[in-house]
């Protein structure tokens, strides 16, 4: 359990949620070298298929080679700098990565193997021209990318607890992408409290009744309102399921009808018994984000037409309550009256991202 604050903690300088500079900043220090969540395996299934993620400025081509191997390369040509993909997403015809301006071509592994035209030099070496590799790993059906540094992959307690959930075998019944006018970091401190849950969320407050109580988040123990809504079996608007829970859960995994989970940076889940609602971010500017919202099912339980908006309404209200606030939140942001905002005790976890953000940029910060 954690535990409250003792006292108020400052909250980070204002202009940090808004400077250009300082974005650049973070992209360097935090996003550029953390392991960040780019989508999901399921979304490239076949060698050769690809799609393009852009993490700040730095598109990113991410796609299986013949092995069925997840890779990721910068979307940049050896030659003259071209970008090599120049959709959103598609299959490499012949398993080549071919470029739009000179042709030259590369294959699934990044290796350059034709550069058509190209007058015969005794200089040139096509193995000095490989696609610059970007490191991948997947974890829960998830791909990770790391553009720079060596840092490890480390989920920290992530795999363990939702080992049961088996998180890689889930497929994506809706998706929802979204363009929030909002810093990312405030995304980030929003999923971090409940403290504004019984004002800007009535239906989430209905079904996970401890949320009417000062947005009591991780404070169990001491609430006079019991935690879910009488009979509940998940995160509906009515507290209703319609499919099994996971096969792989056992009893009280069952009985925890929602766990809320953050992987600093940007992959934040919202994990059900009998489904996930995933939240990938990435940063398109200091005042925006774009948000890809995936609701994960069992692929022998997916659910359909009706039953799958029964399952999806809960958390696409809460979310767009949640995008809506932040947005105003950036708003007043703005202003030049405000330096810098506090957590109270409840805001705990606010607190500990923030410290994450401090010590990730410390670096970077003139000395
Ligand atoms: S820039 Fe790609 S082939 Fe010339
Ligand atoms: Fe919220």
């Amino acid at each position: 359990m954690r535990k409250p604050l003792k006292r108020l903690q400052p909250a980070l300088p204002a202009a940090w949620y808004r400077d250009q500079g300082h974005y650049e900043r973070e992209l360097q220090r935090i996003w550029y070298r953390n392991w960040i969540a780019a989508g999901r395996e399921e979304q490239i299934p076949q060698p050769g298929d690809w799609r393009v993620v852009r993490i700040g400025t730095q598109p990113i081509i991410l796609t299986r080679d013949r092995s069925g191997a997840i890779r990721a390369f910068h979307n940049v040509c050896r030659h003259r700098g071209s970008l090599l993909c120049t959709e959103e997403q598609g299959r490499f015809a012949r398993h080549r990565i071919v470029c739009p301006y000179h042709g030259w071509a590369y294959d699934l592994e990044g290796a350059l193997i034709a550069t058509p035209r190209r007058m015969e030099t005794p200089d040139f070496d096509r193995s000095d021209f490989p696609l610059h590799r970007v490191a991948t790993q997947c974890w829960g059906g998830f791909v990770f990318v790391r553009l720079e540094g060596l840092r490890k992959f480390d989920l920290g307690a992530l795999p363990a607890r939702f080992r049961n959930h088996r998180l890689e075998t889930l497929r994506t019944g809706k998706r929802i992408v979204a363009e929030v006018k909002a810093n990312w970091k405030l995304l980030a401190e929003n999923f971090s409290e409940c403290l504004h849950c019984p004002p800007v969320h009535p239906e989430l407050c209905r079904v996970v009744t401890a949320y009417r109580e000062a947005g009591a988040w991780g404070l169990r123990g001491k609430e006079t309102i019991p935690e879910y809504k009488a009979g509940a079996q998940t995160l509906t608007l009515d507290g209703s399921a319609r499919i099994p829970p996971f096969a792989g859960l056992d009893e009280i995994d069952r009985n925890t009808l929602y766990v809320p989970w953050m992987l600093p940076p940007n992959l934040f889940l919202n994990v059900q018994p009998d489904y996930v609602n995933a939240h990938l971010m990435l940063p398109t500017g200091p005042d925006s984000v774009r948000i890809v919202y995936d609701w994960l099912f069992e692929p022998e339980h997916m659910p359909k037409g009706e039953d799958l908006e029964h399952y999806t309404a809960l958390w696409e209200t809460t979310n767009a309550q949640d995008a809506r606030n932040c947005e105003w939140q950036q708003q007043g942001l703005q202003s030049g009256a405000f330096r810098r905002g506090v957590y109270v005790p409840q805001e705990f976890d606010c607190h500990r991202f923030a410290q994450w953000v401090r010590s990730s940029l410390r670096k970077s910060l003139p000395r």
